[in-house]
């Protein structure tokens, strides 16, 4: 019996957001809205997506001793998720300078501060956490070296899931405990290193070859692709919606898949799962602020928990929404 559903290592960063009507070319100033602040960080961002659809979820991660790190852990706690994990000092808490435009794209750059503070040290002396977590998932937000000794800690039975954003080549050793790794085009390329061919199916063939238990590839508005090294390749189709800002949206989608993998759903089915979730999330502003709670995500498909799709006559799926889908470059 695991006492967490989802242990998320990674990065936790205050975000600094400003809307802007066309985000800017090299070179170029443009004028934006008033700047809002909102917490964010590609872990604990997961965490916080895990923790509001009800997933028994921890942190690890670090943070500073200052604003940015309380309104962090803040947000972690109201989502539920267990701080104490979370360290706190050794630099300034990280940084996300974004830009949203009209569209709900964005332009993100990173400060890590703190979170390249978070050591292998601090995930050997975390062994506590990954005996009692399902699934461990992790971006790449940390420093490499860190999400190496995650994948060396993980506890007999365990699930990996990582994120691997923003991309870089990966250890052989990481890959191979990848369960799934979950990538979009972008980064699919930067994994691989070579012209990745001319289909998706191309791409997770070439990803698996490396080494991965399983793959997803998001696809933006053409969904997402779910293949596994002795398995079909899926396609999943994308959750039309009207987007407004896609910052966090594919944190919410890692999330969601992860805790649903723990419960046992293929990887399929928790990747149908997660696409509602990130569909939701990209309907609202900013981050954390944006993801849907378990009865949010099932009233965007018709279908509250405990129904039967059978008996109400309301439809579950995907099928039959329309507006703007989970964007493929939605982190
Ligand atoms: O994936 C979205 C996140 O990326 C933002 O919250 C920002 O902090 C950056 O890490």
């Amino acid at each position: 019996m695991y006492d967490y559903d989802l242990l998320v290592v990674g990065s936790a960063n205050a975000d600094l957001v400003i809307r802007v009507e066309r985000r800017p070319a090299a070179g170029e100033t443009v004028l934006g809205s008033d700047l809002a602040v909102h917490p964010g960080g590609k872990g604990a961002n997961q965490a916080v997506a895990a923790g509001r659809l009800g997933a028994r979820t921890a942190l690890l991660a670090r943070v500073g001793d200052d604003g940015h790190g309380r309104l962090l852990l803040d947000s972690q706690r109201a989502a539920g998720v267990d701080t104490v994990g979370v360290l706190v000092g050794g630099a300034p808490t990280g940084i996300a300078l974004i830009t949203v435009d009209p569209s709900g794209d964005n332009s993100i750059v990173v400060s890590p501060g703190a979170n390249g503070r978070l050591t292998p040290e601090d995930v050997r002396a975390a062994g506590s956490l990954f005996h009692a977590s399902r699934v461990v998932s992790a971006q790449l937000e940390i420093p490499l070296d860190t999400v190496v000794e995650v994948v060396r800690n993980l506890a007999a039975g365990s699930r990996f899931v990582l994120n691997p954003s923003p991309p870089r080549p990966l250890p052989a050793e990481v890959l191979a405990a990848c369960d799934p790794l979950i990538v979009n085009e972008h980064e699919a390329r930067v994994i691989v290193g070579t012209a990745l061919g001319d289909s998706p199916e191309d791409w997770a063939a070439a990803l698996l070859a490396l080494g991965p238990r399983s793959v997803v590839i998001t696809l933006g508005a053409d969904g997402a692709l779910v293949a596994e090294r002795a398995g079909a390749r899926v396609r999943i189709p994308s959750v039309k919606v009207e987007a407004v800002d896609t910052t966090g949206a594919g944190d919410a989608f890692t999330a969601a898949l992860a805790w649903r993998l723990g419960r046992r759903e293929s990887l399929a089915e928790a990747a149908a799962y997660a696409a509602r979730v990130g569909a939701v999330a990209v309907t609202r502003p900013g981050a954390q602020e944006s993801f849907p709670t378990a009865e949010e995500v099932a009233a965007l498909s018709g279908v509250l928990p405990g129904d039967d799709p059978a008996t109400t006559g309301r439809k579950g799926g995907s099928e039959g929404l329309a507006g703007e889908p989970l964007r493929g470059e939605s982190r």
